[in-house]
Parts: C-alpha cells; sequence; structure tokens
C-alpha cells in the first residue's frame, strides 16, 4: 500500500478510462492534466479511431484543444485494447432496459466492463465506477471482479465516484465540483482520494461508504425533479381554478422560507428524468413522492397539449410554431425533451407543426422544419413557447402580442 500511495502521489500512476462519452473522455483529459498516464477506451472501434486521428467525437466546449494537448504531451493515449493498469475507471451508460414495462436500469454496460476490467486485474488494483447506478450496483461490479478474475475481493479496491457535471462546462466542473468517494472499504476511498484530490483542483472529496454515493447521486436529481413537479402540479390545479400560477408563486415566495420553482414544459434530459427510477425500482412500495413526481413531471407535455388543442377548438387546419426544442435553456440537447414530446403530440393529433430551435444548426430535426425566430412568427398562427433560450427572453414584447401559449411564465 505504501509504494501505491508513492505512486499516487508522483502520478505514476496508470489509469485506464473505460468509456469515453461526455463522461470518460473529458474524465481522462482532467488526469492527464493533472499527470497522469491515461489510457482511453472504448469498445465503439469508430470513436477510438476518431480520437486517435485527433479529434473528439462529442459535441462541447473548450474540449478539442484540451484533447490535443493532452494527446501531444503524451500523457492521454486512446487504446482499443484494455491492458494492465493500476487504477480503472468505469463510465459505461447506464440507460433503461428497453422492451420492459417499468423503468429499470440497465446494468448490461456495467457488467461486461467489469468483465473486462477482470480480465487484466491484478491484486491491489482499484477500480472505480463513475456510471450513475442504483444502489448497491458497486457491490455487484465487486462480485463480477472477484468471479471473474478469481482475485479475492479484500486484495483489489472498489469504489463508487458519481459524476455530477453539467453538459456544456464538463472540464470546468469536473476540476471544480465537490466528489463523493465511497467504498465498502475505508482505506480504498482515503486511496481514491489521494488520486482525485490530485485532478479537482477546488472542490472538496467526502469520503463516505459506496451505498451512500450510489444513493447521494441520485437523490440529487431527484431532489430537483421532485421539486420542479410540485411547481408542475401547481400549475395544473390553478388551471383548473381559473389563476396564474406564476402570480401564485411569486406572492408564495414572499414567504421568508418558501422558494417554489417556477413550473415549465416538463422535465427532460438524461439525468433528472431517469435517474428517481433508478430509487424507485429497488423501493417500488417506499418511493411514493419520487415516483409520483416522476409521473407529473411526464405528464406535463400532454397537459400542455390538450391545452393548446382546447383553446384551438381541435381546427387542424392551423400552424402550430413551437419555441425552443431542447430541453434546457440555450442548449442544442434534444434527448427526452418535453418540448420535443409536444411538438411530437400535436403533429400526432394533425396540426402542422414546426419549429425555432436557435440552438440546432439542421434545417429540420424529427420531421419538424426549423425557422428563425422572425420567420416562424410569420409562418405560425398559435406558438407554444417551450423553453427560455435567450433570444425569446429577449423578444418578449413581440411574443406578448401573438397568440401563444407560455408554458415558463416568461410573457407575465
Ligand atoms: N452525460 C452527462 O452529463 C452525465 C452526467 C452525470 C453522470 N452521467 C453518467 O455517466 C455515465 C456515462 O454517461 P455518458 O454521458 O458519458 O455516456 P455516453 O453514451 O456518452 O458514453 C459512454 C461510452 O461508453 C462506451 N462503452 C459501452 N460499453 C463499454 C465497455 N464495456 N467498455 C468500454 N466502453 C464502453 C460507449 O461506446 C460510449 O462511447 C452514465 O451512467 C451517465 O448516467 C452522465
Amino acid at each position: 500500500m505504501r509504494s501505491l500511495l508513492e505512486k499516487a502521489q508522483n502520478r505514476e500512476l496508470k489509469i485506464t478510462i473505460l468509456g469515453m462519452g461526455y463522461i470518460g473522455l473529458p474524465t481522462s483529459i482532467a488526469f492527464a492534466r493533472a499527470g497522469f498516464n491515461v489510457n482511453g477506451f472504448d469498445v465503439n472501434e469508430e470513436v477510438i479511431k476518431t480520437l486517435k486521428s485527433g479529434h473528439i467525437h462529442i459535441v462541447e466546449p473548450s474540449l478539442q484543444e484540451a484533447f490535443v494537448e493532452t494527446l501531444n504531451s503524451g500523457k492521454l493515449k486512446p487504446v482499443d485494447m484494455l491492458e494492465k493498469s493500476d487504477v480503472f475507471i468505469i463510465s459505461v451508460p447506464t440507460p433503461f432496459k428497453k422492451d420492459h414495462e417499468t423503468k429499470i436500469a440497465d446494468l448490461s454496460y456495467v457488467q461486461s466492463a467489469a468483465k473486462e476490467v477482470a480480465k487484466v486485474l491484478e491484486k491491489n488494483n482499484l477500480v472505480i465506477l463513475e456510471s450513475t447506478v442504483p444502489p448497491m450496483t458497486t457491490k455487484m461490479m465487486t462480485d463480477i471482479l472477484e468471479k471473474e478474475s478469481g482475485i479475492s475481493r479484500d486484495q483489489f479496491m472498489s469504489v463508487h465516484c458519481p459524476e455530477r457535471v453539467l453538459p456544456g462546462r464538463i472540464l470546468y466542473e469536473l476540476e471544480h465540483n465537490d466528489r463523493i468517494i465511497g467504498s465498502e472499504r475505508r482505506d480504498a476511498a482515503e486511496y481514491t482520494k489521494i488520486i482525485y484530490d490530485a485532478m479537482v483542483k477546488e472542490g472538496t472529496c467526502y469520503i463516505t461508504d459506496d451505498i451512500t454515493a450510489e444513493m447521494c447521486k441520485l437523490v440529487e436529481n431527484t431532489f430537483r425533479d421532485v421539486n420542479i413537479a410540485f411547481a408542475n402540479e401547481l400549475s395544473v390545479i390553478c388551471d383548473k381554478l381559473g389563476i396564474d400560477v406564476f402570480e401564485l408563486i411569486k406572492l408564495a415566495n414572499k414567504h421568508p422560507r418558501v422558494n417554489i420553482l417556477t413550473p415549465g414544459a416538463g422535465v427532460g434530459g438524461h439525468c433528472l428524468a431517469v435517474d428517481p427510477w433508478f430509487i424507485v425500482e429497488r423501493f417500488p412500495k417506499e418511493a411514493n413522492v419520487i415516483r409520483e413526481a416522476r409521473l407529473i413531471n411526464d405528464y406535463k407535455p400532454r397537459f400542455i397539449v390538450n391545452k393548446v388543442d382546447e383553446i384551438l377548438k381541435a381546427d387542424k387546419s392551423l400552424t402550430i410554431g413551437i419555441l425552443g426544442l431542447a430541453y434546457k435553456p440555450n442548449i442544442d440537447d434534444l434527448r427526452e425533451s418535453p418540448a420535443m414530446e409536444i411538438a411530437e403530440i400535436l403533429r400526432d393529433k394533425g396540426y402542422k407543426v414546426i419549429a425555432c430551435e436557435p440552438n440546432v444548426s439542421k434545417k429540420e430535426v424529427h420531421e419538424f422544419e426549423l425557422y428563425s425566430l422572425g420567420d416562424i412568427l410569420e409562418k405560425s398562427d398559435y406558438l407554444v413557447l417551450a423553453q427560455g433560450h435567450d433570444i425569446f427572453k429577449e423578444n418578449v414584447d413581440i411574443l406578448k402580442s401573438k397568440r401563444i401559449y407560455d408554458c415558463l411564465g416568461l410573457l407575465k
């Protein structure tokens, strides 16, 4: 252990990262920038080919420049074969299982990554799971490593260190956010902390057990989801009461200890709309508030469509313009986006639907023609303000003069 500590302190460790996606690639760059020797491995040969040619395959500001720098420094090496290492970091996808009637995590990527690591695992190695996972998954990973490698679990280290970065600021947040490091072995967590302390410039690395670390990541996103669901539920109730939810929330927030969030088109993205289900799947009887919150947020796009349909008296000759398709303001990410769902349901109902999504350069997204703000205002009979992009905020006065359904209260 002593020599391991010295190797970590002297940056002499070899770190292999499995999964060169939105998290694994920037993490490789951050550890290489901290002075470690990093191998970046991915099962997708195209990804490794692209990286070897000096290009990144994901959209993330400033990442290309940082990647080239670390590649040229010789500290980061994209590889298509796993090699023996001191440290392995698993950063593979954890989506829902397809074709399953309830939403449960598909852990097959974590399982196969653990099996691959087991083939080259040696005593005293450290294996860190960074993927977002349901509680007890780190123990499952340790079971696989032990069984497949034949090395007893007290002779290697297993740790969970979840990721909490914001797309668009990934590299900065990797080097500045606090981290949670959890392991059933205290010495493994302390050893991991030395390595992450070298990479995290400003944040603090906190140590706990593996299950608490797993839950910590899930609870952070669930907290946001539940609070947004409260606001979205209020918007539905206020609609029935015939009062303005945005006015209500503004007044309620005058209370010194009340801070209700703003309702919107729903909740999207690959974290908030997914992670709470990882708690529900393990605790279906207990996680009632969490499940209801997910259902409320998932229902919001359909509620908005029904309102629009009612306002337009189901006149399918009308053209509806959707303002904003992304799931968050000022980004191009359409994954699980409630605005996309609104557009799709309205189209399926028979309306002609067009959209303005200034963050997407294509002319067409999922069969929706994209227009500039000026053009969509001209071409639409009715508008749905679904996302609070800056360009819409800058044109509030023009939007106010149109026939528009404001999901966000921006025009109040
Ligand atoms: N993207 C985010 O903003 C974000 C934020 C926090 C946490 N997370 C979590 O981090 C994890 C990774 O997410 P991501 O966005 O980087 O995913 P991603 O889809 O961008 O990348 C995952 C990569 O893993 C590769 N892969 C799959 N199986 C593999 C294996 N066995 N060995 C090696 N590589 C393999 C894939 O080919 C892919 O390139 C997920 O659990 C996600 O929930 C993501």
